[in-house]
């Protein structure tokens, strides 16, 4: 998939966008980025150090999985998003976000996630509109997501509905 379309023309025509590895977030959202020395980067590159990943995992407290797994469900993954804050030659991985497709109609997000520092300045909102736009780009309808107790707020100001019409997320574990 060509990621690397400007998110923020929908200009379809720059193809050495697509060739470029990183793109850098709107001067709108950089400029307004509190506090921010640098540049806020998003890639789509899936080839991460997920030892980073797991140190940003770390940060927010959640629990720990096998870097194997996590390695199986990134390159399953449809979309991957890394947001990254750039300073000088050193860059920095402060957030996350991928989603799983059956590539025709449906996905589903997961692992959405913001470094505490950088929490609070519109960056998870641009994480999730940069995962939205490129499933809308790959003709995906159908968004979901499981969303913590605590972030239903986040996602609804981005669209999302809890139960549309009454519709539930349903769960299965193995019993313990
Ligand atoms: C949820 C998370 C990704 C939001 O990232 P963020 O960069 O802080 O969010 P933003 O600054 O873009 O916030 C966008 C809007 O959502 C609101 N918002 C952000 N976090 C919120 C929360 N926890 N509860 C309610 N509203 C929230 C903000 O107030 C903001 O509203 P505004 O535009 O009216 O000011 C981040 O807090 C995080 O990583 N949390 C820990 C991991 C987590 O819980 N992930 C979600 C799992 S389902």
């Amino acid at each position: 998939m060509g990621f690397w379309k400007n998110l923020f023309s929908g200009n379809d025509s720059s193809v050495s966008d697509q060739r470029s590895k990183f793109r850098s977030v709107s001067n709108s959202i950089h400029n307004s980025v509190p506090n921010c020395d640098g540049e806020i980067l998003f890639s789509s590159d899936r080839d991460l150090d997920l030892y980073e990943l797991e140190e940003l995992c770390d940060s927010v407290g959640w629990s720990r999985r096998p870097i194997r797994k996590v390695r199986i469900a990134i390159e399953h993954s449809f979309v991957v998003v890394t947001m990254w804050h750039k300073k000088g030659s050193f860059k920095r991985l402060i957030g996350f976000a991928r989603a799983t497709s059956d590539h025709a109609f449906n996905a589903t997000v997961w692992d959405v996630v913001v470094h505490p520092e950088f929490q609070g300045r519109g960056l998870g909102k641009e994480l999730m509109r940069e995962v939205i736009y490129l499933l809308r780009k790959e003709d995906i309808s159908n968004i979901s997501l499981f969303a913590d107790g605590h972030v239903v707020t986040f996602y609804q100001q981005l669209g999302f509905s809890p139960d549309p019409e009454g519709i539930k997320g349903m769960f299965w574990y193995p019993p313990s």
